[in-house]
């Protein structure tokens, strides 16, 4: 292929600066990283960049939970999301904040050149007031009895029960999430963006195919709907940008979370001396994509697009937005451990399975994904070990050993080398229109083939004849040089196998067209084996490492606003619950007599307690704050009534209480000595 060098910048959706990193991104992120990495083997020059999205209510009060700064919050979670992304081979050309000067300057001038064209309107709006935390709430911060089915305990702007759409107004009994205080109105003056002033812009850039079918759909019913005005600011307390001329008041986290995007490009651009501008006039010839999940279409395929136009910058060349991750077949779930950090996926397993398996998976449609564990490791080890890694291992050793680690001076299966370059095209079109799926299943035709070819040629047989050595050394060649055209098709999704496979070869970094001619003549070096077998007790170790994360997470309270759930990254600081709920709970003080470690775990220490009327097994997670020597003879509190649970360690007869932030500022309970084991705590 040879087609002109483009000009490419390409995004991922900033993540949330308040929570880990789990697999459900992943599918967008390693979906992305195939999608720049095959841009970047085409010779385009090609840009990748991403930031952790550090702004809003939410962070705000995480952080005062854990009683530290904002800014000390997004500066840990920064570092762990930059890792997380290493670790599965993500190849940010920049990672950034929003919560950054270029953010800043960049927000200000778009909000400026959209405020002076007459797209900014103020008015007045009466909201939900918490008036003991002195602070609006979002309506996620709310919850009550849902309006329309009497359910108790929903939050302010939907019923998890009935399905039902409402107004935090409308909520019966309504609470703070934040102080438990009744909520009241209070009028304030909110900055909007007048949506409406683009509609026809937006109806054009549509229709013009820069998104998907199945999300031009969706937005045609937003455009019946009606474009209404969009409330962009905020008012203090606020983690964010001030208003330039609105003091007191902050850009909501959705007006600066796109920014993120250019200002992210901003910072890469003044590091590297590439041109900022000739990627974002209004006239560029380069291309800018956005890869997103499905939930956030909107901010994507309506605002962004808008306030871009809006303040003379080029509007983005496609919006590409993926499906939810399932594991088998259910949203992922806590307490079944299929809620999988990327972390604890790393501790387990290969992160190619997974970049290969989503791969195999993905394809331009908006549909939801499923990661089915057995299907996993089936997948993997009949693909990519069965079958990649056997044509090289199968020819390797005749290699070595009849003939020196050299090949073959000439190709003696040339029409059949050319019809695996030939393939090249097809799936290369695959790639570039994300039918990674389609992609994988040509590869794997070619890997049969070649498969194949071996087993039709069998030199197995041929090594134990006599003067055969010709015939030996060509077929095992052309083994060896199939697979390298494999491993090039395979170098977007594989980048450490590929890399492997180019240091047995012998080889400069393989490109999408540097596998044109057969490698003949040519001394590769020793085989080690590329990827071993999915084992399924690590899949199954990973699970239980997931519910040990729970379990370590259950046991801090008051550690201010929860993990992001799967679907929704705003969760309320903390769910109320009725008295009655609270009185079922039974608190007993409890003398640990016993700790130990446990064995391959890592957060979690076994405790022996009396309670007075016996003893019971307790696994808790506060392997990272004390040695179990500092914990026997202690006092502390436990929860007596909680259902046994059972671990992969053994069975968990209750839990312990400690308080902190997690880590090693993670303290037990610990009532002074008046107190006797079994004593019921009030
Ligand atoms: N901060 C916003 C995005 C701002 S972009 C200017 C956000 N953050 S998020 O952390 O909740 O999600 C980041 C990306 O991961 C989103 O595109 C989201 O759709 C995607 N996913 C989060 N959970 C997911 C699954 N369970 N499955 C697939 N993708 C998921 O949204
Ligand atoms: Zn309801």
């Amino acid at each position: 292929m040879s087609s002109p060098s483009r000009k490419i910048l390409i995004t991922s959706a900033l993540p949330y600066a308040n929570g880990s990193i789990h697999l459900g991104h992943m599918v967008e992120y390693i979906q992305t990283d195939i999608w720049s990495r095959f841009q970047k083997l085409q010779g385009h020059e090609c840009y990748y960049v991403c930031a952790d999205d550090a702004h809003g209510t939410p962070i705000m009060l995480r952080a005062r939970g854990e009683g530290i700064e904002p800014e000390d919050l997004i500066a840990r979670v920064w570092k762990e999301h930059t890792e997380d992304f290493a670790g599965f081979g993500i190849d940010f050309d920049n990672y950034h904040s929003t919560h950054s000067d270029e953010n800043k300057a960049c927000a200000s001038l778009i909000y400026e050149r959209n405020r002076d064209a007459g797209h900014i309107a103020r008015r007045t709006i009466s909201q939900a007031y918490d008036p003991e935390a002195n602070m609006f709430l979002p309506d996620r911060f709310i919850k009550g009895t849902c309006p329309k089915c009497g359910a108790d305990d929903q939050y302010g702007d939907n019923c998890e029960a009935c399905g039902a759409t409402y107004s935090p107004t409308e909520l019966k009994n309504p609470v703070s999430a934040v102080s438990g205080a009744t909520p009241i109105e209070k009028d304030s003056e909110h900055l909007f963006f007048k949506l409406a002033d683009f509609e026809k812009t937006l109806k054009d850039w549509h229709q013009a195919g820069h998104v998907q079918a199945e999300m031009a759909n969706k937005l045609d019913e937003w455009f019946e709907a009606g474009l209404a005005d969009w409330d962009i600011s905020r008012d203090a307390p606020y983690f964010g940008f001030e208003i330039p001329d609105a003091p007191n008041k902050y850009f909501y986290v959705w007006l600066d979370a796109p920014i993120g995007y250019m200002a992210s490009f901003r910072n890469l651009c003044d590091k590297k001396g590439i041109d900022f501008d000739s990627f974002w006039k209004a006239d560029s010839d380069a291309e800018l994509y956005h890869f997103i999940g499905k939930d956030i279409i909107y901010f994507h395929a309506l605002f962004w697009p808008a306030m871009l136009q809006g303040a003379g910058f080029r509007m983005p060349t496609s919006v590409f937005a993926h499906g939810f991750l399932t594991v088998d077949g259910a949203k992922m779930s806590k307490s079944r451990g299929t809620f999988v950090k990327a972390r604890t996926y790393l501790k387990h397993l290969n992160p190619e399975y997974l970049r290969y398996y989503f791969a195999a998976k993905l394809s331009s449609k908006i549909d939801d994904l499923d990661l089915n564990l057995d299907d996993f490791a089936q997948r993997v080890n009949a693909d990519l070990v069965g079958k990649v890694v056997n044509i090289a291992s199968r020819n390797a050793g005749f290699i070595k050993k009849r003939f020196d680690n050299k090949l073959s001076a000439t190709c003696s299966e040339p029409e059949l080398y050319q019809s695996f370059v030939d393939a090249g095209d097809q799936i290369a079109a695959h790639y570039e229109n994300r039918d990674y799926g389609r992609a994988i299943r040509e590869i794997m035709a070619l890997a049969d083939k070649a498969n194949q070819y071996i087993d039709d040629k069998a030199p197995w047989v041929i090594a134990k004849e006599d003067g055969k050595d010709q015939e030996l050394h060509d077929i095992s060649s052309v083994g060896i040089n199939l697979f390298r055209v494999l491993m090039g098709y395979l170098k977007p999704v594989l980048p450490v196998m590929a890399a492997d496979a180019e240091a047995f070869l012998n080889i400069e970094p393989m490109t999408w067209n540097s596998q044109a001619k057969p490698l003949c003549d040519h001394s590769v070096n020793k085989f080690k084996p590329l990827m071993t077998r999915v084992e399924r007790e690590k899949i199954d170790a990973m699970i239980e490492d997931s519910k040990e994360d729970l379990a370590a997470e259950a046991k801090v309270i008051g550690k201010g606003a929860a993990q992001n759930t799967a679907n929704s990254a705003i969760d309320p600081i903390a769910d109320t619950i009725e008295f009655d709920d609270f009185a079922k709970v039974d608190l007993r003080i409890a003398r640990i007599i016993k700790a130990e470690h446990v064995e391959g775990a890592d957060k979690l220490l076994q405790l022996t307690l009396d309670i007075g009327d016996g003893t019971r097994n307790v696994f808790a997670g506060i392997k990272s704050a004390y040695q179990p020597e500092d914990l026997e003879g202690k006092l502390t509190v436990m929860v007596a009534n909680l259902a046994a649970r059972k671990m992969r360690f053994g069975l968990s007869e209750g839990m312990v209480l400690a308080a902190g932030p997690g880590g090693k500022d993670l303290f037990i309970l610990n009532p002074d000595d008046g107190a006797q084991p079994g004593m019921r705590v009030k």
